[in-house]
């Protein structure tokens, strides 16, 4: 067995290179669990050898506490901005002037997808990160150092004999971890941002890290400089550098011998652009030769050996000629704009979303206006402004029944949403079908929309419990089901039972509670009858559970039908126990331990940690089972029970020293 500091070092070595596996080329080795593990032991060895925490190890990511401001910053040279080539005919332009300039030399252009996020620059000092700086005005920007640190594709150490250099990049957010923030906005009440790159703006300058870590950016670079100067005599070489030194590179990157060659290739991923994970607005173009960059020099604000070819920008204007409501899986009411059809940017469009009543009034919609759609990758198109008002208008309320079911609509105090509080609202049945069978949720394959729209229409499914009662008869009726496809979803139905805990929980659809919660339920209750029982305060004993959440899981199982659903699903036997791989062995084998109160060092999470890696347990509640009571500051209640039962207590230190025994 090798000493703590080389335990630990061989881990972070570990985590590094699973990192840049997983953030950095999107080729994971290993599962998620696999890489928790790791991280959870490479955390508590540092818990036990604080003295051998490093501020780049793979745990410190979001070490950084939350502050006032931020410091503002000189960069080592200014952030240029580009000049924009809006056709190709300006795009010639500039070979031209780059041909004249350059003298009839020979050169080559590298292009590069343009990123649509926020420039950034990240210097590294003896192969460490150590600052990242925003763009601001290119001149000073703003220190984000703890907030980058919580970007998983932004590597915190590098092999480079270099002992100094700065790379700068783009910070952005994909379209689905855009999606996914817009969403869990919508259910908390909060506004939406507008777009991914605001988005990665708001996120990147958060005064508290760990809201930046939740918002998964991610940091692609495409320039490498030390002292402020490029690092190598081709740009090309450098960007091959950047990939060999871990940094995100963004793949599409070419060398283009002509300007032709540019052109085809700006043209090919204008139509392209909606299959990238991530918005870009143009094409990058820049000559490869530094030397060459050298001779070309700068205008007062941009580089002569750089341009940016810009898509335009994909919005139009059209009549919004009525509005329609849509009911989704928690009941919230949808409006959704019907729209004249008109072409945006090569795609016929017809409905644009409007998110809830509070939009439709900031806009100041009423039906017959006119308004400017836009439409952003993928995402579905939505409405930025009325651009006039029409002769004809009449203004929007949302129905106060259910358009599906005509159940009672309510609007609670403090949500943007309006919601059919009817449970067994078909439209909620199909939504809560659809989230079931989701690949993150229970990942049963093949039930789709068509499937399941056609099990409720005919009152074949009537709760999601009935999916596990679904015979091969019952499909293969169905349009578009042959016999095989209809036996392939029942073996995979079949295979969903086998699902663990956490996602069983997540397939319930209880609000706020998402994968990630769904784990640390699971993880401090141990099975859903447990959670279930669970009070409010015992709830809010789970990682990251506050009252909200706490709140929507008491609401969500006293509701009778519910818990029938529940009882259902027990039936057909699916997973509702859980046990997290744990080590056995360990001093505290056997025990449960219970943690109340502010530790002096330690968080929560990491004493539970602690425990769990001495193989014991860490129950919610204090009962004669418990062997100890940890207690810090402030406790409370438990620590009265634990009196009353005589169960011994712990502070921090003897806890540590009773973990590190044996
Ligand atoms: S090069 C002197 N390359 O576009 C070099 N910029 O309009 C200046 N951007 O501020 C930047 N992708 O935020 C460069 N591959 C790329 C880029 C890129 C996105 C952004 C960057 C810059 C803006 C200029």
């Amino acid at each position: 067995m090798k000493d703590p500091a080389g335990q630990i070092e061989q881990l972070s070595e570990e985590l590094r290179h699973h990192e840049h596996r997983y953030y950095v080329l999107d080729a994971p080795l290993i599962t998620d669990a696999e890489y928790d593990a790791l991280m959870r032991r490479l955390q508590t060895l540092e818990t036990q050898h604080p003295e051998l925490l490093t501020p780049d190890s793979p745990t410190q990511r979001v070490g950084g506490k939350p502050r006032d401001g931020f410091i503002k910053v000189l960069h080592s040279s200014s952030l240029l901005s580009l000049d924009n080539a809006l056709n190709e005919g300006e795009l010639r332009d500039f070979d031209r002037r780059v041909r004249d300039l350059l003298g009839g030399a020979p050169y080559r252009y590298v292009t590069e997808l343009k990123l649509d996020g926020l420039s950034m620059a990240a210097h590294y000092r003896d192969g460490k990160f150590s600052q990242a700086i925003t763009r601001g005005d290119g001149t000073v920007g703003e220190d984000v150092t703890e907030n980058a640190r919580t970007i998983r594709s932004l590597p915190l150490r590098v092999k480079s004999p270099l002992p100094s250099f700065e790379v700068r990049g783009e910070t952005v957010m994909s379209r689905h971890a855009f999606e996914r923030l817009n969403a869990g906005r919508d259910e908390k009440g909060l506004s939406r941002f507008a777009n991914p790159r605001n988005a990665a703006a708001g996120s990147l300058r958060q005064l508290e890290p760990r809201v930046t870590a939740e918002r998964r950016l991610e940091y692609y670079t495409y320039y490498l400089l030390t002292e402020g100067r490029p690092a190598f005599d081709s740009h090309w070489r450098a960007i091959e550098e950047l990939r060999h030194l871990g940094f995100k590179v963004e793949p599409n990157s070419k060398i283009c011998q002509t300007i032709d060659e540019v052109i085809d290739l700006c043209n090919g991923w204008e139509g392209q652009r909606e299959a990238l994970p991530y918005d870009i607005d143009g094409v990058v173009v820049k000559v490869d030769s530094v030397e060459q960059q050298r001779q070309l020099g700068f205008t007062a604000k941009a580089p002569r050996w750089a341009i940016a070819y810009k898509y335009p920008a994909r919005q139009a204007t059209t009549t919004v000629e009525a509005i329609e409501v849509q009911v989704g899986r928690t009941g919230a009411l949808t409006p959704v704009a019907c729209l004249k059809p008109v072409e945006v940017g090569g795609v016929t469009v017809s409905r644009a979303t409007l998110h809830n009543e509070d939009e439709i009034a900031r806009l100041g919609l009423e039906i017959g206006d006119e308004v400017v759609v836009e439409r952003s990758g993928d995402v579905i198109p939505k409405v930025v402004r009325v651009s006039s008002q029409g002769s004809y208008r009449k203004p929007f309320r949302l129905p106060s029944q259910c358009p599906v079911c005509g159940g009672k609509v309510v609007r609670e105090a403090g949500e943007a949403a309006s919601r059919c509080i009817n449970a067994n609202c078909p439209a909620r049945l199909k939504e809560s079908l659809l989230h079931f069978a989701s690949r993150g949720v229970m990942n049963i394959d093949g039930m789709g929309e068509a499937l399941v729209d056609q099990l409720v229409d005919r009152g074949t499914v009537r709760s999601v419990a009935d999916l596990y009662d679904l015979q091969l008869a019952d499909l293969v009726s169905l349009e578009r089901m042959g016999a095989k496809s209809a036996a392939k979803v029942i073996r995979n139905i079949d295979h969903s039972r086998q699902n663990a805990l956490p996602r069983v929980i997540t397939s319930l659809g209880i609000r706020f509670v998402g994968e990630r919660t769904a784990i640390f339920l699971a993880d401090a209750f141990g099975s859903l009858d447990a959670i279930e029982n669970a009070s409010l305060e015992e709830l809010q004993l789970a990682e990251e559970v506050g009252p909200k959440v706490a709140e929507a899981v008491v609401q969500y199982f006293s509701e009778p039908g519910n818990r029938e659903l529940v009882g259902r699903l027990r039936t057909a036997g699916l997973q509702f126990h859980y046990a997290p791989h744990r080590p056995a062995a360990g001093p505290l084998q056997g025990k449960t331990l219970v943690i109340t109160g502010t530790l002096p060092t330690l968080s929560r999470d990491e004493a539970r940690q602690l425990i769990e890696q001495a193989g014991g347990k860490v129950s919610s509640a204090v009962s004669k089972k418990t062997s100890y009571v940890v207690v810090g500051e402030d406790a409370g209640s438990k620590l009265v029970k634990a009196r009353e039962l005589g169960i011994n207590t712990l502070t921090e230190d003897e806890l540590r020293a009773l973990a590190a025994a044996g």
